[in-house]
């Protein structure tokens, strides 16, 4: 190696050099040895939820009562029963209901937001909410499956028409969740009701 060439390494190794120092402080500044920057973690912001109270006082004796299912040559047909939705011996996917919860009585003041959870009620309602798209009926499985929207379902048609009451009850449901950041138990769910009490109103629509 002669010594012109000698020098055109070294240069061109301190030009490499200098170019990644330059490339990776154009990246973010700071050496490739630094650590990496502590990374935000902001704490969850809780999503919107349902009305338990409309859940349980309209959209549950819809999962629990012998529909004449279409797709079944209109033989009654319950989400509910085993085999299909049951929480026991269902095989209805995710969707998994206690057909025998018993109503919470909401104004009862032992009925905290700790009791009310641990109840079968409650775990039905978790469940149908998971199966919603909160604010979006037309997108949520809990509608899509029982009427065959777009997709199969391994209970068949439950739902043929649109304009069916109990269609647009769990439309309705999924359609007008509480105010973001007031939780299932919101004294919201009182105007999902008419007059506006979930005690003694009629279910809206
Ligand atoms: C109003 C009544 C009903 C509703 C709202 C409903 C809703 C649903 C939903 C949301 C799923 C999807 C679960 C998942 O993705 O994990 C599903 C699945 C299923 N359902 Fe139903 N269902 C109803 C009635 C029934 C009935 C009566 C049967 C039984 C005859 C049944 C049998 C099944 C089965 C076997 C599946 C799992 C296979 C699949 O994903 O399609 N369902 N149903």
């Amino acid at each position: 190696m002669t010594r012109r060439s000698g020098v055109a390494v070294r240069t061109s190794v301190v030009l490499v050099v200098a170019l990644g120092v330059t490339l990776v402080a154009g990246c973010g500044g700071g050496s490739p040895l630094d650590n990496a920057p502590d990374i935000a973690n902001p704490a969850g912001v809780r999503g919107q939820s349902l009305s338990f109270a409309y859940f349980q006082a309209c959209v549950q004796p819809i999962l629990v009562a012998p529909l004449a299912a279409p797709g079944a040559g209109g033989a009654p047909n319950t989400c509910a029963s085993s085999g299909c939705h049951d929480s026991v011996n269902g095989t209805g996917g995710a969707l998994r209901l206690a057909g025998q919860a018993a109503p919470v009585d909401l104004a009862d003041a032992a009925s905290t937001p700790e009791a009310v959870r641990a109840t079968a009620m409650y775990r039905n309602f978790v469940s149908a909410q998971g199966m919603a798209i909160i604010g979006a009926p037309e997108q949520s499985l809990l509608l899509a499956k029982p009427r065959l929207a777009n997709v199969l379902h391994g209970g068949g048609l439950i739902f043929e028409r649109a304009d069916d009451d109990n269609v647009r009850r769990i439309a309705y449901w999924i359609g007008h969740p509480m105010p973001q950041g007031q939780d299932e138990f919101s004294t919201a769910s009182n105007a999902l009701f008419t007059p506006a009490d979930s005690r003694t109103g009629r279910c809206n629509p």
